[in-house]
C-alpha cells in the first residue's frame, strides 16, 4: 500500500493560535506539526509531532541540545534538519545535518532532510534504507518572506525531484516547500505521490483557517486521483 501523503505545519519560531483539534490526519493524510521545543506537547492526538531541529550530541554535557532520544521520549515522529534557514542563519553545514541524521535515525526518529540541492543531502542516507528518512525539496527562493509568497513552477519542481530520485536511492520519498498555499497546492498534489510525497507548509500553517483550506484542498485532490 501506498504511504499517505504526509502534509507538515512548519511553524519555525512562531507561536500561532492554532486550533489543533479541528485538524486531524485522515485515512489519506498524515497531518503533522513541526512546532518550536516548548509546544511540542500541545500538539494533540491524530497529529503527528515533530521538531524544527535535532541535536548532534547524545545525552549528555551539552547545555542547550535536545538530543534525539529525549525527542523520541515526547513521541516525536519526525524531525527537520538541516533547515536552510538554519543552514543560513546559524551556520549548520553538511557535517552537522550528518550527524543529526545519524541520532534521529538511531532514536527511531525520521529526520526531514531539507536541501536545495542534492549536495546538501549528506552521503550517509546511504547506509540507511530509504523509509528511514525523507528528504524534502526547499529552494531558499521560494520560502514565503513577511507573508508574501514566491511560489515555484509545480512544473520545475516535478523536473528537479524526477532528477533528484535517479541520483538517490531508489525508494527515497521527497517532500516539496516553499510557499505552499491555498492557492497553489493542488498543482504540488497532482504532480503524484510517486514524485512528491508529501508537502512542508510555513506560513500558510500559521492560521486554523487558511491550513485548513489546505488540508482540504489536499484530500480533495487525492481522493479525485484515486477515484
Ligand atoms: P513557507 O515556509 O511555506 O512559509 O515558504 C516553508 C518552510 O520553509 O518550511
Amino acid at each position: 500500500m501506498e504511504d499517505k501523503f504526509l502534509l507538515v505545519a512548519n511553524w519555525k519560531a512562531n507561536d500561532p493560535k492554532i486550533d489543533l483539534c479541528s485538524l486531524q490526519s485522515t485515512d489519506e493524510i498524515e497531518i503533522a506539526v513541526a512546532a518550536p521545543y516548548p509546544l511540542i506537547t500541545t500538539i494533540s492526538d491524530g497529529i503527528s509531532r515533530a521538531a524544527q531541529d535535532v541535536s548532534a550530541f547524545p545525552v549528555g554535557a551539552y547545555t542547550g541540545e535536545v538530543p534525539a532520544t529525549l525527542l523520541a521520549n515526547l513521541g516525536v515522529k519526525y524531525c527537520l534538519v538541516g533547515h536552510s534557514e538554519r543552514r543560513r542563519y546559524l551556520a549548520e553545514t553538511n557535517s552537522t545535518v550528518e550527524a543529526k541524521i545519524e541520532t534521529a535515525i538511531k532514536a527511531g526518529i525520521v529526520p526531514i532532510i531539507c536541501a536545495q540541492t542534492l549536495e546538501e543531502v549528506p552521503p550517509n542516507v546511504r547506509n540507511f534504507s530509504a523509509e528511514k528518512y525523507l528528504i524534502m525539496y526547499e529552494p531558499a527562493k521560494a520560502i514565503s518572506t513577511d507573508g508574501q509568497y514566491h511560489s515555484e513552477n509545480p512544473q520545475k519542481v516535478a523536473e528537479m525531484i524526477s532528477d533528484w530520485q535517479k541520483k538517490l536511492p531508489n525508494g527515497v520519498r521527497l517532500l516539496y516547500g516553499g510557499s505552499v498555499n491555498p492557492q497553489d497546492v493542488t498543482a504540488y498534489v497532482e504532480l503524484g505521490q510517486s514524485l512528491v510525497s508529501g508537502l512542508v507548509v510555513g506560513h500558510a500553517s500559521l492560521e486554523t483557517e487558511l491550513f485548513k483550506t489546505i488540508v482540504t484542498a489536499c484530500l480533495h485532490s487525492l481522493n479525485s486521483h484515486l477515484a
